[in-house]
């Protein structure tokens, strides 16, 4: 039974992965159109497209598959939005060779290649993300790195370093790089400095920020984009006086001044709307009083992003920044769609009354950051929006890629520095919110972690509706599931004339004393106990190709023991356990290794057989 479920997966998985990968080994070879460099351009997203994460595509399509029964309109709707493209993140040094939260920095840019469609430029938004005393007014997404001399270093050389002489590889010239840079990290510098730990974090941001510029602005086809927070944030007329203070003062310190930073970004994994369509005056009067004076605004100028860039973008021109500076504004979630979205203004006179039924935000107060409930999808990535000429768009992006966790709920262990910030917890009544419930979603798992509730909710609660209109094809060509070969009557050859074999009496094994090869295994898999507490486990497995494949499916009995958090691979039945590749993973050069890992419960194995096809 589980070696016929074995063979039609892996059927299945070898015709999707194959055409999924089928073309990076022709690449390589004769790919030189796509990798031609591209000069330092105003807007990199004019007339681009944009990298589709596939690792998000494939929790996209889980989640359809898990609601597809309950709910078809639902699951119809998330595979509309499913090869929309998303910001990859580099939240730890692993990341940039991968981990267990997905492939790591080349395996995008390779992907981003094989995306690029002939002379059409291509943009890969990438997250920098990992500086020491990260997220310094909050806890649930605390780093790897604290604040001390010694991991400044770390993310100079381990982190930046690497990231940059990546990107700087000659094959990837063609594809521009829209990195955002370290998100709240300079607002927390202008706003929360009552903070200890965000005086401790100071000097570290300061100069991890410019270091990052310095080494990322110095790669022509890398485009800089520093994070601005958002209105319920910077937007008061002092906060934005300093943010922009900052943002000079760390322009002016890079060795090439302005001319480091591209543009900024704003709503970064935020939720504030782009636009409050039933407050479009700030100093609108309700019974004598203006709309910004409210208690939701707290006299805010900025009721919403598109304000919030306008203003910044005409603050950072009068303090020196070029009129070229873009703006970036992440939609991904700040839709505010479904029920609870008003149709039209109040007509109440009380003025609080009038705000609270009037705004598309829904969230009790705008400092709510967490897992926020009701909200919904926001645009979908486009290109130089028009309607906001102020705000000197250059495009609408997903940086936080929608159904991905902003904090865990409750208490939850974990080796990636991620803390429990209360924040999350939908119980608490926060003091940073005028005593108001947070209003995060219950059930929440750590942040950057696939939170399935939030993702059926963000879906169902889009603004604009999702429609069958807004599904993009599978990025750069035929999608899995479609029929590989377009046209039939093609040619399979395009000279008949070759011979098929150079040479028919070749010895088909050059040496047939070679140890042969475990059953001619294409692939063998060797499993190690990584953390024993006694009542649980966690065991990681490595797979090890013996010849290119595109796909693996490994099988393995753990004794007593079981499993149900897995990573690296999709686990298809239990007792035997079989696992299936993610679609990232499936393909192995020769020697190319990948690894699984999981949680076990009861016993360690002393020892665990696993067989690899
Ligand atoms: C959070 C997490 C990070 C994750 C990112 C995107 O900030 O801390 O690990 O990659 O969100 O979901």
């Amino acid at each position: 039974m589980s070696n016929l479920l074995t063979r039609l997966r892996k059927g299945a998985a070898a015709t999707a992965v194959g055409a999924l990968f089928a073309t990076p080994l022709a690449l390589t070879a004769s790919g030189t159109a796509a990798s031609a460099a591209e000069p330092h351009v105003d807007n990199p997203y004019a007339g681009a497209t944009q990298y589709v994460n596939l690792t998000w595509s494939q929790n996209v399509e889980d989640e359809a598959q898990s609601v597809e029964a309950t709910d078809p309109g639902l699951a119809e709707k998330m595979r509309a939005v499913k090869y929309q493209p998303t910001g990859v993140w580099m939240d730890r040094i692993s990341a940039i060779d991968g981990n267990f939260d997905g492939p790591g920095l080349q395996h995008h840019l390779d992907q981003a290649l094989l995306q690029k469609q002939d002379s059409t430029p291509i943009v890969l938004n990438l997250v920098i993300y990992n500086l020491p005393g990260r997220d310094c007014y909050a806890l649930a997404s605390n780093g790897e790195l604290p604040a001390t001399p010694e991991a400044l270093e770390r993310y100079k050389n381990e982190y930046i370093d690497v990231i940059a002489d990546i990107l700087a590889e000659p094959q990837y010239s063609s594809i521009r790089i829209s990195a955002t840079i370290e998100p709240d990290s300079l607002p927390n510098l202008t706003t929360n400095m009552h903070e200890p730990a965000c005086v401790t974090s100071e000097p570290y941001y300061l100069e991890g920020v410019t270091y990052a510029l310095d080494e990322l602005s110095a790669i022509p086809n890398v485009y800089t984009y520093v994070d601005a927070a958002h209105s319920g944030w910077l937007g008061w007329e002092n906060n934005a006086g300093h943010a922009v203070e900052t943002f000079v003062k760390v322009a002016q310190q890079t060795k090439k001044g302005f001319a480091s930073i591209d543009g900024f970004i704003t709503n970064t994994a935020n939720t504030t709307p782009l636009v409050e369509p039933f407050l479009p005056n700030v100093n609108q009067q309700i019974g004598g009083a203006s709309v910004r004076s409210s208690s939701f605004y707290e006299w805010n100028l900025s009721f919403d992003e598109t304000d919030w860039t306008a203003d910044l973008h005409r603050r950072l021109v009068a303090a020196g920044f070029p009129a070229s500076t873009g703006m970036l504004i992440d939609t991904s979630r700040n839709g505010w769609g479904g029920p609870d979205r008003p149709t039209a203004p109040s007509t109440s006179s009380d003025l609080n009354t009038f705000v609270n039924e009037s705004r598309v935000d829904r969230r009790g107060h705008r400092g709510a950051w967490c897992n926020a409930s009701g909200a919904g999808i926001g645009e979908r990535p486009q290109t130089t929006p028009s309607g906001f000429p102020a705000s000197h768009l250059d495009a609408f992006v997903w940086i936080k890629p929608p159904g991905e966790s902003d904090g865990s709920a409750s208490e939850i262990p974990n080796d990636e520095g991620k803390g429990f910030d209360r924040m999350c917890d939908p119980t608490f009544h926060s003091p940073k919110l005028d005593g108001q419930l947070t209003g995060a979603k219950p059930g929440a798992p750590v942040s950057g972690k696939w939170f399935s509730a939030q993702f059926q909710e963000l879906v169902a609660n889009a603004y604009p509706v999702i429609t069958s209109a807004d599904a993009l094809p599978f990025p750069g060509g035929e999608g899995p599931g479609e029929t590989p070969d377009p046209d039939p009557t093609d040619e399979p050859d395009p000279d008949p004339t070759d011979e098929p074999d150079p040479d028919p009496t070749d010895e088909p094994d050059p040496d047939p004393t070679d140890t042969p090869d475990p059953g001619d295994a294409v692939c063998s898999a060797a499993y190690r106990t990584t953390g024993d507490w006694g009542a649980g486990f966690q065991g990681e497995i490595v797979v090890t190709a013996h010849e290119p494949i595109t796909s693996w499916t490994l099988n393995f009995d753990l004794g007593g023991a079981t499993t149900t958090n897995l990573w690296g691979g999709q686990l298809l039945g239990s007792g035997p356990y079989t696992v299936s590749n993610e679609s990232w993973n499936g393909y192995l050069s020769a020697d190319g290794t990948t690894t699984i890992g999981f949680i076990g419960n009861g016993a360690a194995p002393s020892s665990v057989a696993v067989s690899c096809d």
